[in-house]
């Protein structure tokens, strides 16, 4: 029998992840199944452990399940534990079940593969909720010159640099307080994207040096809000964030495999979808 897989949300009928591991098992010829699997609100313990006793390997959570998927877990790995957040589920040998987060390296994969400035790089995070708190110890660890969090509610930024102030690198603020400053990477964590919206950023932001990069985490078929808004004010390194989606996926088919698949042509394989 096939090893099988799973992404789980509800909604889920949208998600991407099936197709992209049915790419990367092709691409390094593993037999498995990855499926997609709706699970009603309630029902995320019981069913994710009829999952896995009846054969399941591991599964990828979805929203709105990512506080049940921090919590089921037997145990967390140290990046999960400081991220907040768990998106991979691993069976292990044991039949114990680890929990674990890849988004961050995922983002830091697709930032490398892009060219992002990251070391010694004055870096802005926009957005403080649960998507931003997991991307940011992956940030620091590239050694920046400094990470900056500047949020709606600036009392939230604050929370997360709180969390990680022992990198001495990190400090929070709101949109209006970065007038007069400049940053060579800035990465849009803020939900905005997904109402149309721009978060409220002064147009100064971008420094000028021909690899200073906006990053969206989002992704759509046209550039977001925010990307446009950057190539307005001549910024040349947009990326959105759909190399990110498939490079969290292929650092879960690695836990989970042992293979890192080459993400770059999958990446090629949805875009044209
Ligand atoms: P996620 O899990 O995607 O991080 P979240 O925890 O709800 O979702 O966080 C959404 C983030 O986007 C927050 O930082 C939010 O700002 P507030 O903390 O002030 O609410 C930010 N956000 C959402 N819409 C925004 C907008 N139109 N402009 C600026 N920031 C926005």
């Amino acid at each position: 029998m096939q090893d099988r897989y799973a992404v789980v949300g509800n909604p889920i009928a949208h998600s991407k992840s099936p197709a992209i591991h049915t790419l990367f098992a092709k691409q390094t010829q593993q037999k498995l199944s990855y499926e997609k699997i709706l699970i009603e609100l309630g029902h995320f313990e019981k069913d994710v452990k009829r999952f896995f006793t009846s054969g399941g390997k591991g599964l990828n959570v979805t929203v709105p399940f990512k506080e049940n998927a921090f919590t089921f877990p037997d145990q967390l790995t140290p990046r999960a534990q400081l991220a907040g957040a768990v998106n991979t589920l691993i069976q292990q040998t044991d039949g114990s079940i680890l929990g674990d987060t890849t988004d961050g390296a995922g983002l830091i994969n697709d930032l490398q593969r892009n060219c992002f400035l990251l070391k010694n790089a004055k870096i802005l995070v926009l957005g403080a909720g649960g998507a931003v708190r997991g991307i940011l110890e992956p940030l620091l660890a590239q050694q920046p010159k400094e990470v900056v969090i500047a949020n709606r509610t600036v009392a939230k930024a604050q929370m997360l640099a709180d969390i990680f102030d022992n990198y001495g690198n990190i400090r929070a603020c709101g949109f209006d307080d970065l007038t007069g400053y400049e940053f060579d990477t800035v990465i849009n964590g803020t939900s905005a994207s997904l109402a149309g919206e721009l978060p409220p950023v002064p147009e100064s932001i971008f420094a000028n040096n021909k690899n200073t990069g906006a990053y969206d985490m989002m992704y759509s078929k046209k550039l977001t809000p925010f990307l446009l808004w950057a190539k307005q004010q001549n910024v040349s390194l947009l990326t959105d964030g759909l190399g990110m989606l498939v490079g969290q996926a292929a650092e879960s088919f690695q836990l989970w495999r042992g293979v890192m698949p080459d993400i770059t042509p999958v990446i090629d394989a949805l875009r044209n979808q």
